[in-house]
């Protein structure tokens, strides 16, 4: 089977009803990012980031999978998809994509401050000041926070490299390294671009801009990739 690499953002969950980061209306607005995505912030005010955080959980909890999210786990039958996303909701594992690397991190997860190999599903939807790891420290969201590394950039660079089709969804491509991903695409291989509002692209060979949105663009090129396949 040829394989199928996605890299996905915000956007394709915007139609579940998650705000976007940089869209009018989206999510930075009113928050100021630094005290509410960052080590500082974290310093300054952990009762704020962990509030933040648990209002977001809560809303990619009600959220649900929608059209874009489902195309890309139905053409698991065509492909070997994998997803690598910088949402940090559970939209793709809901629709049924088996394999999600998800690069900044996920909602429903809290890490030790003591050391971040010490992860845990959260239990009952929030995390609270009080709430520690096993070996006595604050849990705090298993997201990664500006200025901080992104342990799984490896893997889907390695993913990039082998892709026999990439697409790019709902992303704003400014946030690195993630932007950086499509770069690593051996320049035989098609890339599809999927956004209302296109990123700008350097032009290479095969490339697909698609200006529209996630959940109408991926069911309607859907027969398209199948040839491909
Ligand atoms: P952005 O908010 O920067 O970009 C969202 C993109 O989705 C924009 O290009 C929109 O045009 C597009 N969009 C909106 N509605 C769409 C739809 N229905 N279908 C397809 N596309 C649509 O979000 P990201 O690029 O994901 O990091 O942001 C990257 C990172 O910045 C996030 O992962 C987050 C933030 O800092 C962390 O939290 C660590």
């Amino acid at each position: 089977m040829k394989k199928l690499v996605v890299l996905t953002g915000a956007g394709i969950s915007a139609e579940s009803g998650i705000a976007t980061f940089r869209d009018a209306n989206g999510l930075w607005e009113g928050h100021d990012v630094m005290e509410v995505a960052s080590p500082q912030g974290w310093r300054k005010n952990p009762a704020l980031v962990l509030d933040f955080y648990n209002q977001r959980r809560k809303n990619a909890h009600d959220a649900q999978p929608n059209p874009g999210h489902r195309t890309l786990a139905e053409l698991e039958k065509y492909f070997k998809v994998t997803i690598v996303t910088q949402n940090v909701d559970n939209l793709h594992e809901r629709a049924g994509s088996s394999q999600v690397i998800h690069l900044h991190g996920s909602l429903f997860q809290s890490r030790s401050t003591l050391n971040e190999n010490l992860v845990y599903d959260i239990e009952g939807g929030e995390i609270n000041m009080g709430d520690k790891c096993e070996r006595g420290s604050q849990l705090r969201p298993n997201i990664v926070w500006f200025g901080e590394m992104v342990p799984l950039m490896e893997d889907a660079v390695r993913e990039a490299e082998t892709a026999d089709v990439f697409m790019v969804v709902g992303t704003s491509l400014v946030v690195y390294p993630a932007a950086g991903l499509m770069h690593y695409v051996p320049d035989n291989k098609p890339i599809y671009v999927i956004d209302p509002h296109l990123p700008r692209i350097s032009p290479r060979p095969n490339l697909h801009l698609i200006a529209e949105k996630a959940g109408i663009a991926l069911p309607r090129i859907m027969e398209e990739l199948i040839k491909q396949a």
